[in-house]
């Protein structure tokens, strides 16, 4: 059974003032059944940490660049990720593949640099409208999963997280039988491809316009075993119903 997760994905979203919604969070799940993670803009990462130290919110990054260290202006490495108190890096979200032309191959690269440097990745796959309306979905998905995923995976190491582009941010959800027969899929390649036992236990998150409404439904799905949440996350009064709901299928 793999382990069930509430993620959070702020985007560009919020200054020092957003972390009040963060110990509200923290405040209102001192003791949660499942578990949960904020991934704030960087410059919130290292007292994002401090705010919830101690507690059983984890805080994450949203990207961090292939190399270690160098000459890569405006870039953070997976290590200073982790140094600022961040345990795990959502990579090869369909933003960055769109804005920042990143491509499965990159997403492989930073993959096994937070792998490396000890932080869990969450990788992101999915599929746009005109593929799944040209019924490619399970080939786009099967395709990004082998080159953005690179060996050695494992449940304690990486989450995939399966977000159709025509379902974030717009408010569109595909139906739950688009989701199962997705989820489905992503698992039995992981297990094919890491193994029974790795391959059973790492996490699958659903992301695309998940709300306080439509997230018992999404949850009732066997393969899906947490979230990814963007627009709802930002505010604890709108996360925590979705973390309750993960609760009531855990
Ligand atoms: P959304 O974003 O929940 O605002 O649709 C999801 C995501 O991009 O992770």
């Amino acid at each position: 059974m793999a382990r069930k997760l509430a993620a959070g994905n702020w985007k560009m979203n919020g200054t020092r003032a957003a972390l009040e919604e963060l110990s509200a969070l923290a405040q209102a799940h001192p003791d949660p059944s499942v578990d949960i993670l904020i991934c704030p803009p960087a410059t919130l990462v290292q007292t994002a940490a401090a705010t919830v130290a101690n507690g059983p919110i984890q805080i994450g990054g949203q990207d961090c660049h292939a190399q270690a260290s160098g000459a890569h202006t405006g870039d953070i490495s997976a290590e200073m990720l982790l140094d600022a108190g961040a345990t795990s890096v959502i990579l090869g979200h369909s933003e960055r593949r769109e804005d920042h032309g990143e491509s499965s191959d990159d997403v492989n690269a930073k993959t096994r640099a937070a792998h490396a440097a000890g932080l869990v990745a969450i990788v992101c796959v999915g599929e746009s409208l005109s593929q799944r309306e040209a019924a490619n979905t399970l080939d786009i998905i099967g395709e990004q999963l082998a080159t953005s995923l690179p060996d050695g995976c494992t449940a304690a190491n990486t989450v995939v997280a399966y977000e159709p582009i025509w379902a974030i941010g717009t408010g569109k959800v595909p139906t739950t039988e688009q989701i199962d027969e997705v989820h489905d899929f992503i698992r039995a390649r992981m297990i094919r491809r890491f193994g029974e036992n790795e391959g059973r236990a790492i996490p699958l998150l659903y992301g695309g316009s998940v709300k306080t409404d439509n997230a018992a439904e999404i949850f009732a799905t066997d393969n899906v075993d947490g979230a990814l949440v963007g627009g709802a996350s930002l505010k604890a009064t709108d996360f925590s119903p979705i973390i309750k709901a993960l609760e009531g299928k855990a």
